[in-house]
């Protein structure tokens, strides 16, 4: 080989490692946990700012009986749909928050992109894949949700998760949509965990005594959301399996989430009887009739069809 072709191939590599430097470690995906960089005037919505001056009391939240229940129901149930092979698979946590189910999933060997629009969300995300010693199965991503295309090819996900984002995003089947096409073929699982109108007419009853506002939300597209003291949007069954269908995806099985626990006399010491409350949960969140009120639905789903493509 002649020195002029040695001297080509060096510059060319050099030009690859180059370019590659130049990607923020959060870009791609698998590559070990390492720094992000945030562009921090993102966005002006509110929903944004609440989780970006919020993330310490969204972090307490999870620490409490209701938040707990929320993530270990959920969990528990996408366990249920999960392969007993995930070494070698790629999942998805949009709009993932402190991280604590993407912790879990790559303690279970998949390989995890965490995308937040929130910084500070991805900095307690951070800490928490270093506590929990698997930050080299995990990636970051500060992004919208909304924004996928733009982020990731298609069809690079065995398993996506978009629990509680849907409330706070202006377009949810847009986010569902891009979903969907990260989404490796039908195989794929995507994990939806929404607020549930139906519950909230149930909550403001028995919870505040106010019966006006149970009334209100029998139609209600939007509740009070008691953390942040601002809206939440609802989803009615009716309308979040219209989103589902618009997006091209379809139910592989749905589950209820605190169907009863919000409403437990102070007698029953939710910390106490946790473990109780949880098998309890289980049980009711799988029978539809239960599930319809529950306060939060989860729905495991689908690629519909043949008809998309992975090149889309
Ligand atoms: C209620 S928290 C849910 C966090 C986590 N998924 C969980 O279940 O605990 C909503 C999260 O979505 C993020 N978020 C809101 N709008 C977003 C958007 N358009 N794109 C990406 N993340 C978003 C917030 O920063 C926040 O971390």
């Amino acid at each position: 080989m002649s020195v002029e072709n040695d001297f080509l191939q060096t510059t060319l590599l050099l030009c690859i490692l180059l370019v590659y430097a130049q990607v923020p470690s959060s870009d791609r995906i698998g590559e070990p946990l390492v720094s992000v960089a945030y562009e921090y005037k993102m966005t002006t919505n509110p929903d944004a700012q609440r989780f970006q001056k919020g993330a310490d009391k969204y972090a307490a939240y999870l620490e409490i009986p209701e938040g707990r229940l929320r993530l270990d129901l959920a969990f528990a149930n996408l366990q249920e749909f999960l392969p007993q092979a995930t070494g070698s698979l790629h999942a998805l946590d949009l709009g993932c928050g402190t991280g604590a189910l993407g912790v879990r999933l790559a303690q279970l060997g998949f390989h995890v992109t965490l995308l937040d629009s929130s910084p500070p969300m991805l900095d307690l995300a951070t800490r928490a894949a270093h506590e929990a010693g698997v930050a080299e199965r995990i990636a970051l991503k500060h992004g919208d949700a909304a924004q996928l295309a733009t982020f990731f090819d298609a069809g690079s996900f065995n398993l996506i998760l978009c629990h509680n984002l849907l409330e706070y995003v202006d377009d949810p089947c847009a986010v569902l949509s891009g979903a969907a096409r990260a989404l490796r073929d039908r195989s794929g699982i995507l994990s939806i965990l929404v607020r549930n109108q139906a519950g909230e007419v149930l909550k403001a009853a028995l919870v505040s005594g106010d019966l006006t506002a149970a009334e209100c939300n029998l139609t209600s597209e939007w509740g009070d959301e008691s953390l942040y003291g601002s809206k939440v949007r609802l989803f009615a069954a009716e309308s979040l399996h219209s989103i589902l269908s618009s997006a091209s995806l379809a139910v592989t099985a749905e589950r209820g989430v605190r169907v009863m626990s919000d409403y437990l006399p102070p007698k029953v010491s939710r910390n106490d009887e946790y473990e109780r409350i949880f098998e309890l949960e289980r049980k009711l969140g799988r029978r539809p009739e239960f599930a319809a009120v529950a306060r939060y639905t989860q729905c495991l789903a689908h690629r519909a069809g043949s008809g998309m493509k992975d090149s889309a």
